[in-house]
């Protein structure tokens, strides 16, 4: 059996502004507000944690700071929690933290895209396959999504794409690929593009991330133009890669929650909240309060 390059590292982008989450994200990132109790960005660092990642890289940009203090040590506070001897809390501040040396911060410095942000990221990675995490996209599955392709790639290869069925209507709001073959949950791209307008959209097959990618993307991110919005956009690479580089999507199976814009930040916590034993009971009765 051929063996595949192992998937150590995962790429977060998190350098955006937020600015459907304005006045909030003055001052915190989006990627720090929470669901329920944890930010948005632990789920994703989770999923990445659950597929066997070791390294993660987080493309920052200016007033991210609070991200890099979150996934440090927090010493006043873990010893007045010692101190009280409040151990579930203290746990959850830290028994989650990897160790010193796996998690690196790179400023995006300039907003020219996802593909730009992605390409930061080159000079840690070198000749290895990895991950990328769009932290927007909250995926709740029986099996952690990005472990089930982790998996898919060890046995094929290539580069492997996170995709879902989206409205026809939406294709103007996600890259879109336009399918070779289909075998139950996975597709074979072969091609795709930018938010299309509905009327030109291949397919109504949505890219939703997590992506696995060979490491010759950066070369074709290097050289890339403009695209969509005037952004360097990591579809239009990924479209160039296909020529050389199997690709395929696998078709995620359980509930995603857009969590880039504020009503499906808000689905995400009311579902979060209606998991957890210690509030299901409060949600529901103040859900059917609200609904006559
Ligand atoms: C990005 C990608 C797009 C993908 C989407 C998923 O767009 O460019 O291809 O479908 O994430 O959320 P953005 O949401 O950053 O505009």
């Amino acid at each position: 059996m051929t063996s595949y390059r192992p998937i150590k590292t995962a790429v977060f982008p998190v350098a955006g502004l937020g600015t459907r989450f304005l006045p909030a994200t003055k001052a915190i990132p989006k990627e720090m507000l929470t669901i329920v109790d944890k930010p948005l960005i632990h789920y994703a660092f989770e999923q990445a944690q659950e597929a066997g990642i070791e390294n993660f890289i987080f493309i920052t940009g200016r007033n991210k700071e609070t991200i890099s203090n979150y996934f440090d040590h927090a010493f006043e506070l873990q010893s007045t929690l010692e101190e009280k001897g409040k151990n579930a809390l203290l746990s959850a501040t830290k028994d989650w933290l990897p160790p010193a040396g796996n998690i690196a911060y790179v400023r995006q410095q300039e907003p020219l895209g996802l593909g730009h942000a992605i390409n930061c990221a080159r000079n840690f990675i070198g000749d290895n396959a990895f991950a990328v995490i769009l932290p927007d996209e909250m995926m709740v599955s029986e099996k952690p999504f990005l472990k089930t392709m982790v998996e898919f790639y060890h046995a094929n290869g290539g580069n492997v794409l996170g995709v879902a069925d989206c409205a026809p209507e939406d294709t103007d709001k996600y890259g879109i690929v336009d399918v070779q073959s289909e075998d139950g949950d996975v597709i074979q791209v072969k091609s795709m593009v930018e938010k299309p307008a509905p009327a030109d959209a291949p397919s109504n097959i949505s890219i939703t991330g997590p992506y696995i990618l060979q490491p010759e993307i950066f070369d074709l991110l290097s050289k890339s133009q403009k695209g969509k919005g005037g952004e360097i956009q990591l579809t239009d690479s990924i479209n160039t890669m296909i020529q050389t580089t199997k690709t395929s999507g696998i078709r995620f199976v359980g509930k995603r929650y857009d969590c880039g814009s504020p009503s499906g930040f808000l689905q995400a916590n009311i579902a979060c909240a209606l998991k957890r034993d210690d509030m299901k009971h409060d949600i529901e009765r103040m859900l059917k309060e609200f609904i006559v």
